[in-house]
């Protein structure tokens, strides 16, 4: 053993998150589709394909590499973490469409349900030296009349300062900088922890690759993942980003929203503070 942290691996947190997919995606959730609309959205998609190879005169060793490709994201597990990036963006944005109250984001690979539950005020769970600028992120959650949302939960999760998730980084401790905070009756809540540093794709594996083979660039800008869920509510799902953050403007997930992002101040302490309400909606039926 050499004395350096064991560094997460693309197949490693690819492994993690199918495994997670699978575990916490109920097969309620999966799409009853009837044939006729399966077979319009496929001849769409493939029609895409059809199309991008005769614009660009697609060779056979390109078809061949794709296939390779594609072939490695399977192998590797990555098809949670491709399609989170790269796709996942454009089915929030139309289901956001037909929803009122906060805007949401996309989901991303990185969640774990059934984390530790914490009362209204309270600090994530964190490593004793644990890196990073002290944050606090307080508010009221609210329905989208105004009336307050008292035992509702703000399901938070976030990288450290490293930019690694708990559950999918070897060296990061199980339930690190996730929780479930319950507001008080009040719908408020304030919660401590630390500033999430910028997130890459990890770019050792296939997706990294794609995205080194097409010149993009890797990141996310740093993000909070939150969900807030409250009984007889619609649950947002969501992501809060920081004002001046690097890659705001240029997400490889392209997942952020002018609504979404945070201006934390200085207290005079070196802790950084923000504030932010969410707004749920009726659930529908
Ligand atoms: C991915 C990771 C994230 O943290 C996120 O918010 C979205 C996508 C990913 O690696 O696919
Ligand atoms: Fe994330």
């Amino acid at each position: 053993m050499t004395t350096t942290q064991e560094s997460p691996t693309a197949a490693g947190s690819g492994a993690s998150a199918s495994k997670s997919f699978k575990a916490t995606t109920a097969t309620a959730d999966v799409a009853d589709t009837p044939p006729e609309r399966v077979a319009a959205i496929v001849t769409d998609v493939l029609q895409g394909v059809h199309d991008a190879i005769t614009k660009h005169d697609v060779t056979y060793p390109e078809f061949q590499a794709a296939k390779a490709w594609l072939m490695d994201v399977g192998e590797g597990g990555e098809w949670p973490l491709f399609m989170d990036v790269f796709v996942e963006h454009a089915v929030e944005e139309q289901v956001a469409k037909s929803q009122s109250g906060t805007k949401g984001s996309i989901l991303g690979p990185y969640y774990l349900s059934d984390q530790v539950k914490l009362p209204s005020t309270c600090t994530l769970p964190r490593r004793d030296d644990e890196l990073g600028t002290p944050l606090v992120l307080e508010g009221q959650v609210r329905d989208t009349s105004g009336k307050p949302l008292g035992g509702a939960e703000v399901d938070i999760w976030h990288a450290d300062s490293d930019g690694y998730y708990s559950g999918f980084a070897p060296h990061v401790p199980d339930g690190n900088l996730r929780g479930v905070v319950v507001t008080d009756e009040e719908g408020r809540f304030e919660i401590s922890t630390i500033q999430p540093a910028p997130y890459q794709i990890p770019t050792d594996g296939p997706t990294g690759q794609l995205i080194g083979a097409a010149g993009w660039h890797p990141w996310r800008p740093a993000h909070l993942h939150i969900q807030v869920r409250a009984g007889g509510h619609r649950s947002v799902t969501t992501q809060l980003y920081f004002a001046g953050g690097d890659y705001l403007d240029s997400d490889v997930a392209e997942a952020t929203k002018p609504e979404l992002v945070l201006d934390p101040q200085d207290d005079g302490t070196g802790t950084r503070r923000s504030s932010y309400d969410f707004e749920l909606e009726p659930s529908k039926g």
